[in-house]
């Protein structure tokens, strides 16, 4: 029988090159999508651009013709923008977007007719806590990753008769380029009596404290090897807790103990 094979988006370095790794470790056939050439020769790059249509389709039809079949897609390239909203631009809050969202809806739809036809597979997203807990001055993320839960959820039920399952996994902090990456705004902080700059500094010290790309990665190897998927998966103890209170504390509490944090 051929090698299990995953297309991973953002391979190219963090979670993704991390859930490359250990999966090739265990023997499975990687292909990466990302606009760079990341540092592990044995991941089978295709240079993509998932805020690009034709790009995405390109690079999925690609590896899914060398590979014959396709077990996994996990949708993980993603980027941050952070500040006030008033101040964000248009094409800012497009970007966001059109990447964190939009790029894995396109690769989600374009793989899903070879998942359906070949009567199996998994579609992993790599979402973030923000999801659920929706953080000040990273709104446009927070509602990126929010359209991802809920986006997964539904193309889930569409494909579950197929065979495919879908599941989001919910990230607190983790140790990468991200929290570099991030394109940030301290546009108002004036206005806003220093919240922005305070709020997002805030976030960044937890990030550069956060979990290392390998336990995403262990993961992620976990639910690419585990026959049933849950819904939606939220990697750490802490943040396993904080998910829990999510969901049985009122909104309007939860809010105020956000607000409290990053507020
Ligand atoms: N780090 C955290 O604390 C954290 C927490 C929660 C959720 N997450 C999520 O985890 C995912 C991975 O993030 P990370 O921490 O590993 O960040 P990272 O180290 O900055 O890696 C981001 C990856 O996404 C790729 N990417 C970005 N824009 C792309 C585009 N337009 N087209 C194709 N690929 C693109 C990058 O590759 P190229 O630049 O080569 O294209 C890179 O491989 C993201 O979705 C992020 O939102 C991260």
């Amino acid at each position: 029988m051929s090698r299990k094979t995953a297309v991973i988006t953002g391979a190219s370095r963090g979670i993704g090159l991390a859930a490359a790794k250990r999966l090739i470790d265990a023997g499975w056939q990687v292909y990466g999508l990302s606009r760079t050439e990341g540092p592990d020769e044995r991941v089978q790059w295709i240079p993509c651009d998932v805020s690009n249509p034709e790009s995405v389709n390109e690079a999925l039809d690609s590896a899914c013709m060398q590979a014959g079949r396709l077990d996994l897609l996990v949708c993980n390239a993603g980027m941050g923008i952070s500040g006030a909203v008033e101040f964000t631009s248009e094409e800012d809050a497009a970007r966001q977007i059109e990447v964190n969202l939009l790029g894995a809806v396109r690769c989600a739809g374009r793989a899903a007719g070879a998942l359906r036809k070949q009567g199996f597979g998994k579609i992993i997203f790599v979402s973030s806590l923000a999801a659920v807990f929706p953080l000040p001055f990273q709104s446009l993320y927070s509602a990126s990753k929010a359209g991802l839960n809920v986006f997964s959820d539904a193309l889930g039920i569409e494909l579950e008769p197929f065979g495919v399952q879908t599941c989001t996994v919910m990230l607190n902090d983790v140790r990468t380029d991200f929290t570099d990456s991030r394109k940030k705004s301290v546009r108002g902080d004036d206005i806003y009596g220093g919240r922005i700059r305070a709020s997002v500094e805030k976030m960044e010290r937890s990030e550069r404290e956060g979990m290392a790309p390998e336990r995403v990665a262990e993961e992620i190897f976990r639910l690419a090897e585990k026959k049933k998927l849950p819904a939606h998966r939220i990697v750490g103890v802490s943040s396993k807790l904080l998910g829990f209170l999510g969901r049985i504390l009122p909104t309007d509490l939860t809010l105020r103990i956000i607000r409290g944090i990053y507020g």
